[in-house]
């Protein structure tokens, strides 16, 4: 898979070259290429803002550099028609679902805003390159799209076959079955007085699945009731 992402600050994706999904680039499973959104001005001074139309606070992001880099983008070898995201607190949700879809993808590019936003238009003329989304990570705002580039990268990049070593730990996670996680246990069998509950010693395979299982429901109508609403 190829994932491009565009930001005017590239260095917040260093971590992307550690642990699982840093392996899965060395090993050619996943084409991650950061790019600087300045590296798409024509002005001596980079310039990628201005001040918005109509008035307001806070600067809005020009559109000429951000059609610049997106041309480059879209018409590279990796797929006809990419799907370009764009985080935003003014998008859908993004959740287990969003990624197993966006998993599937030959080609994803990211376009990171920072200030008020991107030029409206540049979501326009993103739609005549590919499948355009805005994702929101939650209900909440962040400072620009980098962070939230970073959770969806990481939670769509373990799912491209071969890049979680072990493909069964995918299965058993929250959120993969619509419920939370069981509770994990190792070892001491006791730890400052506290047991690792008995039936997980059992070596009762049926009765641990189904203790488990009660477990997970348990926990999310605690925890996460909406999970279970419908
Ligand atoms: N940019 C700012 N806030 C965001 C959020 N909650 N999700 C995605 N992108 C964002």
């Amino acid at each position: 898979m190829r994932i491009d992402v565009v930001s005017i600050f590239p260095s917040y994706f260093d971590g992307l070259a550690l642990s699982l999904l840093g392996k899965a680039r060395d090993s050619g499973i996943l084409d991650l290429r950061i790019h600087d959104l300045r590296d798409s001005t024509s002005d001596r001074h980079r310039t990628v803002d201005d001040t918005p139309y109509g008035g307001g606070a806070g600067m809005v992001m020009k559109p000429e550099p951000w059609g610049l880099a997106l041309d480059q983008l879209a018409a590279t070898e990796a797929s006809d028609r990419p799907t370009i995201i764009f985080p935003s607190p003014a998008g859908e949700v993004f959740t287990q679902a969003t990624a197993r879809d966006l998993a599937t993808r030959e080609h994803l590019i990211f376009g990171c805003g920072r200030y008020e936003g991107i030029d409206e238009r540049v979501f326009e003329y993103a739609a005549e390159l590919g499948e355009v989304r805005l994702i929101s990570l939650g209900d909440y705002v962040l400072n620009g799209g980098e962070v939230a580039v970073m959770a969806m990268v990481e939670a769509i990049g373990r799912l491209i076959p071969g890049v979680v070593g072990n493909p069964e730990s995918l299965v058993e996670e929250s959120h993969e079955d619509g419920l939370l996680e069981y509770p994990s246990y190792t070892k001491p069998s006791v730890w400052r007085d506290r047991e690792v509950p008995p039936i997980l010693l059992s070596g009762n395979h049926g009765a641990i699945a189904a203790w488990r299982r009660e477990q997970q429901i348990e926990r999310t109508r605690a925890r996460r009731p909406d999970l279970l609403s419908d």
